[in-house]
């Protein structure tokens, strides 16, 4: 199940010799080198160590939101890592930028998005850090409103940008109710709404049209949270 075999170890093996060997002019790095002996009783440990969790990494657990990557992705991953690149900059990551935008593009074509414009970040918080930065640039002094289902990173990183944040209140399903925002809405001095695809306790779904209405009324942002009920739009 952890593809930790015999194989596909050997197949990673001579994988990252063959990245390898790009780089093999460059001078050796001792550091970079550790004695197979040192690294057991380093790495020996720490697996141990590790051993004290939930299965966290098992299709089957669901005592948090955490969906494990594929094998091969981990595997990947660690492939990437030899490399260290860093894609805040074309030049900081070359093959790395290039994969990004193929898989941005892939993600999007999932979605039937034939117009699109995005990156890969690190998860749910920081794409609602970046979207409220986005918030707060276009509607400086702004409110941002969400429902009262909302995921606590909204309230949380509105804080940490000094943007004023209000809940907006549900309906009985969930979902935030437009007619309380409408009302809102009319009392002024909103920038963005938050509009969630999927909240994280119920799965409800904000009515995104509505709002989209609303905005065009109002001409405020809006940001649709999909972190976690975006996966579901694909399957
Ligand atoms: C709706 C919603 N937004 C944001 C997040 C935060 O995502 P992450 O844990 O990937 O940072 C979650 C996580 O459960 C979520 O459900």
């Amino acid at each position: 199940m952890l593809m930790l075999d015999r194989e596909s170890l050997g197949t990673f093996s001579e994988v990252a010799r063959k990245l390898d060997s790009e780089f093999a002019s460059l001078p050796a790095d001792k550091n970079q080198s550790p004695e197979m002996a040192r690294l057991a009783e380093v790495l020996g440990p720490t697996a141990e160590r590790l051993q004290d969790n939930y299965p966290y990494f098992h299709p089957l657990y669901a005592g948090q939101m955490l969906k494990p990557p594929h094998a091969v992705a981990r595997l990947a991953y660690a492939l990437a890592m030899w490399i260290n690149p860093n894609n805040h900059a074309l030049d900081g990551g070359r093959a790395t930028s290039a994969m990004e935008k193929e898989a941005v593009a892939e993600i999007a074509s999932m979605f039937g998005w034939k117009n699109f414009l995005g990156h890969l970040c690190g998860g749910g918080t920081m794409a609602n850090l970046e979207a409220l930065w986005v918030a707060g640039q276009l509607h400086p002094g702004k409110k941002v409103l969400a429902s009262e289902q909302a995921h606590y990173t909204h309230k949380r990183i509105s804080a940490v940008l000094q943007l004023e944040f209000e809940t907006v209140p549900c309906d009985t399903r969930g979902r935030m109710d437009c007619a309380a925002l409408a009302e809102r809405l009319e009392r002024g001095d909103v920038g963005t709404v938050v509009a969630t695809m999927g909240t994280t306790a119920t799965g409800s779904v904000d009515p995104l049209a509505e709002i989209l209405e609303l905005g065009e009324k109002h001409r405020f942002r809006v940001h649709a949270d999909a972190a976690y009920g975006g996966y579901f739009a694909l399957t």
